[in-house]
């Protein structure tokens, strides 16, 4: 996915994703039991990195978009806490160098499937392999691919209606979806249609592209990287994977030498 989107669509992405809270506590709780640094990679605009570090724990996000850091910047200048336990890094999850390591490294919100490519995919899984502690564990989320919608040459999604405060205007947005069955990528239009204060009908279109992957794929590409999967969740809630969940939680941990690197 081309990180120019996210920074087109940073102002808004607040607005968009307000209502998706419940793999908040989900990190947090992990983030606590790991007891030491953390990394969430593709932060964003610090949807979940912010309830981690005013728990107290010192977090780095990483993001290709500056305008979705500058977002997170802002919130977290605002709280003391928040501007001592957080470090914000513009970069790319498949070329990172920093100079820490981590005991919790995650990958929230499928920011994963923007990786597009097998190659990307391991590139990145490399680099976190290196900054990741001894013992430390990588939680990557991507979404359940589901063989009926797949089968569907597009499908499309009414979103319902938004309030764009800054603006004071209503959007109405619409998803339209297609699925590159060959390539393994998933393509949307999203939509969004509104009226100006002269009552003209205005509209705007956001398209990206992202990957996906099946369950038994991810376990494999994680251990061929290095990991062993200790758990594939279907939702926040650590249930069990069932096909009809719609997430693929999986959790890993460094594994080198036929043992757990503790
Ligand atoms: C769906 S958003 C998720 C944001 C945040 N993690 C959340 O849960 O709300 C995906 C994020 O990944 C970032 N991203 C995409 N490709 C990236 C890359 N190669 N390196 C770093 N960040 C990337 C985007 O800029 C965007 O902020």
């Amino acid at each position: 996915m081309e990180v120019a989107l996210f920074d087109r669509i940073a102002r808004l992405y607040d607005y968009e994703v307000k209502d998706f809270v419940r793999d908040i506590p989900f990190y947090v709780e992990y983030a606590k039991e790991c007891g030491g640094d953390v990394l969430e990679l593709g932060c964003g605009t610090g949807r979940v990195l912010i309830p981690i570090a005013k728990e107290g724990i010192k977090i780095t996000g990483l993001d290709a978009s500056e305008r979705m850091l500058a977002i997170a910047r802002k919130k977290v200048e605002s709280e003391n806490t928040l501007r001592k336990n957080v470090t914000l890094v513009h970069g790319d999850m498949k070329s990172f160098k920093l100079k820490e390591e981590f005991s919790l490294i995650y990958i929230a919100f499928r920011s994963f499937q923007c990786l597009l490519t097998k190659e990307d995919q391991v590139t990145c899984l490399a680099c976190v392999l290196e900054h990741l502690a001894k013992g430390g564990y990588l939680i990557v989320d991507l979404f359940a691919p589901r063989h009926d919608l797949l089968a569907q040459s597009k499908v499309t999604l009414d979103l319902g209606t938004f309030y764009d405060e800054e603006r004071g205007l209503h959007i109405t947005r619409r998803s339209e979806v297609q699925y590159d069955l060959a390539k393994q990528t998933l393509h949307e239009d999203r939509v969004y249609e509104w009226k100006d204060g002269s009552g003209k009908a205005c509209r705007d279109v956001w398209s990206y592209e992202i990957a996906y992957l099946f369950r038994y794929e991810s376990e494999l590409l994680l251990e061929k990287c290095g990991f062993r999967v200790d758990n594939v969740y279907g939702d926040f809630d650590k249930s069990p994977y069932d096909y009809y969940s719609g997430e693929q939680i999986f959790v890993a941990r460094k594994f080198q030498h036929g043992r757990i690197n503790k």
